[in-house]
């Protein structure tokens, strides 16, 4: 392989890539899938990658009435409603530090003081949809209340303040059962008769993929991410995980991606401190592998060229594309890599991205590459089908498959292509 690879770097110095050996590395043997966990959902809620913005990656559990209004506010008027996000989701933290007399969560009275109901209203008033969080274990990662031994309850609850989303954690749950605990609180949101998207976050350490189809409608793969490209960073007991290496997670789960079951690569981090480039890399890769996008950056402080990047709406319909096809590697040498993903009517978008830390240029031959995807049997031979090309960040069209794709890609950036025919 090595001497493959060698060969291929000096016949070709990253000139075509046409070493076949190399390509859909990321194939995976196949698993057999649990189907269906008996749970009977109210609806199709998700039938293409949820999209919203949630409190966490910002505000951790620093939340309150006033913040989130203006958040809310300023969702509408940044135009990331109108790009397509949906969801309004506070994370951990909304909650007073004890159940009522009676047993009931509340919120926290000093950050809700109008109540969570008043502030559902509100969400609501924007046409926007309201999420909240909660946990399975004992206690919230936060120290918060949790759900266990609640979960009928909660759910009634969480109707009749009208919630329409609800994450579900999985901090101090000690003995439990993931798929039960999941399936338990499942049941629970189906009796209150409300739709309520499930989003299960047990960060894929009891393979949800598995089991998850039919329990909710996206299902954490990952721990929790962090802003930054490609380290991790190492938080004491835990690490929270880099852009890349979350991405390197997906490609062996990605035949279970698909409408109302999507596998959650974490929350952005776009406006987060990453530069543009990585902001944009990011950003192109979680709408290559059909991710959920949940924003997660005070949308008060945007920048144009973070706002520039979440309300593309050439990126995001590659995201939404109603197959839901999950991306895979095609081609992967120097910290150059090439993602690709089948479409719906045989259209297909297809990602340059440069991991490495210096620029690198890419001639890339459309004509010398045929695509078959071994999932899905989508496939197209650029000798044979002339594709057109629309470069999704420039908001350009780009010639067709016929003429070689020529640039430099700079350090931890992405070009990414929508081809039609
Ligand atoms: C876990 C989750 C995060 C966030 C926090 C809240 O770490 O994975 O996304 O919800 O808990 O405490």
């Amino acid at each position: 392989m090595k001497n493959l690879l060698t060969k291929c770097l000096l016949t070709a110095l990253l000139t075509v890539f046409t070493c076949s050996a190399l390509r859909a590395q990321d194939e995976a043997a196949p698993v057999k899938v649990e189907k269906k966990a008996g749970v009977q959902k109210v609806t199709n809620l998700a039938p293409t990658p949820p999209m919203g913005w949630n409190s966490w990656n910002t505000f951790q559990t620093k939340i309150d009435e006033k913040l989130l209004r203006d958040m809310v506010d300023t969702y509408v008027s940044s135009g990331m409603r109108d790009a397509g996000y949906q969801f309004f989701v506070l994370d951990d933290g909304w909650m007073a530090m004890e159940r009522d007399k009676n047993g009931s969560l509340i919120a926290d009275p000093k950050k809700f003081p109008a109540g969570m109901k008043a502030f559902a209203d509100y969400v609501h008033s924007k046409g926007l949809k309201f999420g909240i969080y909660n946990c399975a274990g004992d206690k919230t990662c936060g120290g918060y209340p949790g759900t266990r031994g609640h979960e009928y309850e909660d759910a009634r609850l969480y109707a009749s303040w009208g919630v329409d989303y609800l994450k579900y954690d999985w901090c101090n749950t000690d003995s439990l059962n993931a798929r039960e605990a999941y399936i338990t609180m499942a049941r629970a949101l189906q009796a209150t008769g409300r739709p309520i998207l499930f989003s299960l976050c047990e960060w894929g350490n009891h393979q949800p993929w598995l089991w998850a189809n039919g329990v909710g409608e996206m299902y954490r793969a990952t721990g929790d991410i962090t802003a930054n490209f490609d380290k991790d960073k190492h938080m004491g007991s835990w690490t929270a995980l880099s852009v890349m290496t979350i991405l390197d997670k997906m490609p062996a789960i990605r035949r279970y991606n698909g409408p109302n079951h999507w596998n959650d690569p974490d929350m952005l981090e776009v406006g987060n401190g990453m530069s543009y480039a990585e902001d944009k890399a990011h950003f192109s890769l979680w709408c290559m592998l059909a991710a959920p996008l949940m924003a997660g950056n005070d949308l008060r402080k945007m920048s144009p060229q973070s706002q520039s990047i979440l309300t593309n709406k050439e990126a995001i319909a590659i995201n939404q594309d109603a197959l839901g096809i999950s991306a895979y590697r095609y081609f992967a040498f120097d910290g150059l890599e090439i993602w690709v993903k089948p479409m719906n009517n045989n259209n297909w978008a297809v990602c340059f991205l440069n991991r490495a830390n210096h620029p690198q240029n890419i001639n890339y031959v459309w004509a010398e590459h045929a695509l078959h995807d071994a999932q899905t049997k989508l496939g197209v031979d650029f000798a044979k089908t002339n594709y057109k090309l629309r470069n999704v960040w420039a908001k350009k069209d780009a010639g067709t498959t016929k003429t070689a794709f020529k640039q430099t890609i700079p350090a931890h950036d992405a070009v990414m292509f929508m081809l039609t025919k």
